[in-house]
């Protein structure tokens, strides 16, 4: 029972998490396409828990998705226009 539980908590979540997810400052993350058979499953970005990562910021952004990008050599240009797509964040 429990593991019925699980999986359909995992289904819900599942529906409920976006294509494209707006992050901060102008990062515009398509989660949909990354979740393929290329990068691999739920856990290798969230780990054991699945819905909000945490501690997600800058932080954690710019360790994995830039590692997996220079791994694949794939993914946007590793420079900061790469992901930010709006100057707010020369403003801050
Ligand atoms: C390449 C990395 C990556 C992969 C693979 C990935 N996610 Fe995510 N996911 C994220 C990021 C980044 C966020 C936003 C993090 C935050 O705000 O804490 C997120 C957020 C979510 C959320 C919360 C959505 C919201 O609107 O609050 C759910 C639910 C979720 N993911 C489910 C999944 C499931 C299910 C899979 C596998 C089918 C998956 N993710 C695969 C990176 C990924
Ligand atoms: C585990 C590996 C992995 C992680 C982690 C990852 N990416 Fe990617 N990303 C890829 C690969 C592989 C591609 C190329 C996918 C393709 O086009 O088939 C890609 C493509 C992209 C693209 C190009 C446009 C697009 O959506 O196709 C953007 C932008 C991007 N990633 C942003 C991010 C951001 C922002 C994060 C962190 C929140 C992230 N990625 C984390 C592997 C990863
Ligand atoms: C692979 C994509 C990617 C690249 C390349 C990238 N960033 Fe980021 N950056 C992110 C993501 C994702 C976040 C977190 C967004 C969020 O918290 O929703 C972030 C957050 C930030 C923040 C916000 C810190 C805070 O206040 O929380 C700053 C500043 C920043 N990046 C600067 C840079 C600079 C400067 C460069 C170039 C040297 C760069 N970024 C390159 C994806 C990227």
């Amino acid at each position: 029972m429990k593991k019925l539980i699980i999986v359909v908590v995992l289904l819900a979540s599942y529906s409920f998490a976006g294509d494209l997810l707006p992050l901060k400052h102008g990062v515009e993350f398509d989660h949909k396409g990354h979740q393929t058979k290329k990068v691999g499953m739920c856990s290798v970005c969230h780990g054991e828990h699945i819905g909000k990562i945490d501690g997600f910021g800058k932080e954690w952004a710019h360790t994995h998705c830039i590692n997996c990008h220079k791994l694949y050599k794939e993914g946007p240009p590793t420079t900061c226009g790469g992901c930010h797509k709006t100057m707010s964040l020369l403003r801050q």
